[in-house]
């Protein structure tokens, strides 16, 4: 014993020696093709100066379905092949390991390292699972710490050894390689006499399946203290594996590591990956640029549309390089694509439009599109839905130049968690959340993240359209929504689906509460899309008030001043007042003029005008939502010290004046603390005279411009009159802020 102990030593010393040529470890992987999956394995290799040697490339998969079934035997007959001329080499190793699903996070003699210590002549990685064959599971030893069972993916043993392995049984192409693994390791006098051990507590190899809870991904300040680094803990074990297997379920958990090591993102550098494989599409001549299929999609009624399209157009891309396809469902819709398509199709390689008639369904549109996109020749494939507003005219430049299988730019609700991507899965499919799901959303973390669930808006190179039976990349499986089953399918292809946040490229709209049974459903919407309400409707040059280098119409208090504390500001813009309008003669109950108003809790109005108030249309929330917003700022700026948040006001009120109904109104005050008017039309355009009359001051505001507004003190200093207008039909909003 103590003979042989020696000799073990004096053998394990100097192979130790002899391991620091790592050139005396062979590395072998089989891999039958290029998959997104292949790629990752390469580059986390090249990564540590790996250079494994890949059995299989080019030929056709002999080891049966192994992703449902036993199989894989092929594998190992592939390496035994490999192996058959260096059988002899005594003092040489080899390293197995599958390539679609693992990366390397460590350096090779490190890894021999760790292999030397724990004495073994071959080691497999373990898992908590005895597969195929569960009632193995009593043969195992028992273990008192670390999982149990053997997983054949990751090995590593001396050549003779495994030689032995390999020609311990006869097997076929189809027989299960763990299995076959498995069987040798139970029998007692085999694992004996070539010391065949498992890697029970992840010294060096983690198979990830069953064991998510216990991987954490940790960050350490790098050696030159210069930002940090992410490596791979078992918390369970305590260690730090060299080699990572997402083996069964587990794949998306390596995916999802896979965003950060190794050394893939750091804080520093972000996206190192971002770099790789990137094309410059300012360096292609004209005549090669991506000819691209750009699809469109209405699915569902969508506020802002129009500048939803607007923003199609808007895209920096040679449009000679662009088909459209348009599947439209709604018919709400089909004025502002023909609107558009009138404009603007000329412009773009051809058109194909599938118009509400049509009835073709989401899943059948979806699935036409991709045979159109090969139809065309397209070189990529990009789709829009109607909720993705790709601000960024930029956006599919980078996208293409990104060279990517499939990327979505990340687009979210602003200012909400809600998103185009899902950061994980549940076991059943469905959405899950991401420990960096809100740093990806909110863009703490900025790169490019490999995710498995896309929708709204991605581009996918056509060389998958092609490459792929084409039948199984398609929108439609049973009881699941053409984004769900897309992913579904990709994810089953082992297709990689990245978001991109490396630059801001556009947000979600929020289609939910929609009304289009309303005149002017978007003047609604200012809860639901605040930011696109904000676009739309107010005044261009709205933040201009704030600006205190405002050099124009300024008196000296810095706020123009038509009439003594009397301002006057732009607010919102001219759609905004026609689509108001539009809103009041839509409903067209205007009121009588008279003394007698039903709508008031008095009945009776001492100042009538004919008029709508906001309620009678169900615009209050909205409108008052607006004062909140827009008045109140300018508000506190005007008259310093009054704070009321927010102003409350229960008189809000579109007036119509014109020459043969109530051309005028007669001095009154205010029931307000400051009153609010808000010009909605033109002067001299749409009426003639008009305009309001400060009495005290013996000043007129008459010259009033669309969209702007005039705040006033309601009671005491200012008793105004409404002035008389002449032609024409004069609209203004009014609001008798805090009464
Ligand atoms: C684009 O990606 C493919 C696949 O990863 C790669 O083969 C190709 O070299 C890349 N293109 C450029 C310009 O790097
Ligand atoms: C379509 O364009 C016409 C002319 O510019 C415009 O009047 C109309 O409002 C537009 N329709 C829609 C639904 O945008
Ligand atoms: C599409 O993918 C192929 C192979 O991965 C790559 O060579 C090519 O550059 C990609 N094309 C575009 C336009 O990204
Ligand atoms: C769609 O793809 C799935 C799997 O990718 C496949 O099982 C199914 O047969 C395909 N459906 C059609 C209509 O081609
Ligand atoms: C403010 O300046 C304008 C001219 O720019 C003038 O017409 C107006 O009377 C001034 N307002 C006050 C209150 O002085
Ligand atoms: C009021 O102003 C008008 C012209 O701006 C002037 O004609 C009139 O005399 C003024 N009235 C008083 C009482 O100052």
């Amino acid at each position: 014993m103590s003979f042989k102990y020696s000799v073990i030593v004096l053998v394990v010393s100097i192979l130790y020696v002899c391991s620091k040529e790592t050139s005396d470890v062979l590395v072998y992987t089989v891999a039958t093709e290029q998959t997104n999956g292949f790629d990752r394995y390469l580059d986390s290799a090249s990564e540590f100066n790996i250079q494994p040697k890949v059995l299989g490339y080019g030929l056709e998969w002999k080891g049966g379905q192994v992703k449902s079934h036993p199989g894989g035997g092929w594998k190992l007959k592939l390496l035994k092949k490999a192996l058959e001329p260096l059988a002899e080499e005594s003092n040489k190793l080899v390293l197995f390991t599958d390539a679609y699903d693992v990366i390397f996070l460590g350096k090779l003699d490190e890894i021999v390292r760790r292999f030397q210590k724990t004495g073994a002549r071959i080691l497999f990685g373990a898992e908590p699972y005895c597969w195929p064959d569960a009632t193995l599971e009593n043969k195992y030893p028992e273990v008192a710490e670390g999982k149990r069972f053997l997983n054949s993916g990751m090995f590593i043993g001396y050549i003779p050894d495994v030689w032995k392995l390999l020609t311990r049984k006869e097997f076929d192409d189809t027989d299960d390689d763990q299995l076959f693994c498995t069987e040798a390791y139970l029998d007692e006098k085999f694992r004996e006499e070539v010391q065949m051990k498992l890697d029970h507590k992840n010294e060096i190899f983690q198979n990830l399946n069953g064991v998510a809870t216990e991987i954490e991904i940790s960050s350490i300040e790098d050696k030159e203290g210069e930002g940090e680094r992410y490596f791979i803990k078992n918390i369970a074990s305590r260690t730090e594996p060299l080699v990572i297997h997402g083996n069964g379920a587990s794949k998306y958990t390596l995916n999802y590591l896979s965003n950060y090591v190794p050394n893939v993102w750091n804080s520093i550098e972000g996206c190192r990956q971002c770099k790789k494989g990137h094309i410059e599409l300012e360096t292609v001549p004209p005549k090669d640029v991506p000819v691209v299929l750009l699809s469109l999609f209405i699915e569902q009624n969508t506020p802002f549309v129009e500048e939803w399209l607007e923003k199609i157009h808007m895209l920096e891309y040679p449009k000679d390089k662009i088909h459209l396809f348009i599947h439209n469902t709604m018919k709400f819709h089909v004025d502002h694509v023909n609107n558009f398509t009138e404009k603007y199709a000329k412009n773009y390689v051809s058109v194909k439009e599938i118009v509400p008639e049509d009835a073709t369904p989401e899943w059948t549109a979806r699935d036409l599109s991709l045979d159109h996109c090969l139809a065309k020749k397209c070189d990529i494939y990009f789709a829009v839905d109607s909720v993705a507003h790709i601000d960024n005219p930029y956006t599919l430049k980078l996208l293409i130049e990104q060279n990517r299988t499939v990327v979505a730019p990340l687009l979210t609700r602003p200012g909400k968690a809600w998103s185009n991507f899902w950061g994980a899965l549940t076991k059943d499919g469905f959405y899950s959340r991401s420990n960096d799901y809100m740093d990806i959303v909110h863009s703490v973390k900025r790169g490019l993240w490999n995710v498995p669930f896309i929708a709204s808006a991605y581009i996918i190179n056509s060389t998958l359209l092609k490459s792929r039976d084409r039948t199984l990349i398609n929108f439609t499986r049973p009881r699941l929504d053409a984004d769900m089953a897309f992913c579904s399918n990709l994810r089953n292809l082992d297709v990689f689906m990245y978001v991109s946040n490396r630059v801001d490229f556009g947000h979600l709209i929020n289609p939910d509460n929609l009304d289009i049974t309303r005149t002017e459903p978007e003047m609604y919407q200012i809860f639901d899309n605040p930011q696109d309400w904000e676009e739309r409707y107010i005044h261009a040059e709205y933040t201009e008030n704030f600006n205190p280098d405002k050099k124009e119409l300024q008196n000296d208090s810095n706020f123009f001043q038509p009439c003594p504390d009397v301002y006057w500001f732009p607010i919102v813009s001219p759609r905004f007042c026609n689509s108001l309008i539009n809103m009041m003669e839509a409903f067209g109950q205007w009121s009588s003029g008279t003394n007698t108003d039903e709508r008031l809790a008095g009945g009776y109005e001492a100042v009538p005008t004919r008029d709508i108030h906001m309620n009678q249309v169900g615009w209050e929330p909205h409108w008052l939502e607006f004062l909140q917003k827009y008045v109140r700022p300018l508000q506190e700026k005007v008259f310093t010290g009054y704070y009321h948040d927010p102003p409350k006001s229960l008189m809000n009120f579109v007036v119509r004046y014109r020459p043969d109904e109530q051309p005028s109104l007669r001095p009154h005050h205010d029931s307000s603390t400051y009153t609010i008017n808000i010009a909605l039309n033109r002067r001299n355009i749409d009426y003639e005279g008009g305009g309001c009359r400060f009495i005290r001051y013996n000043c007129s505001v008459v010259d009033t411009k669309q969209g702007w507004l005039l705040i006033h003190p309601g009671r005491l200093t200012h008793f105004h009159e409404g002035l008389k207008v002449t032609s024409g039909t004069r609209y203004i909003m009014i609001s008798f802020v805090d009464p």
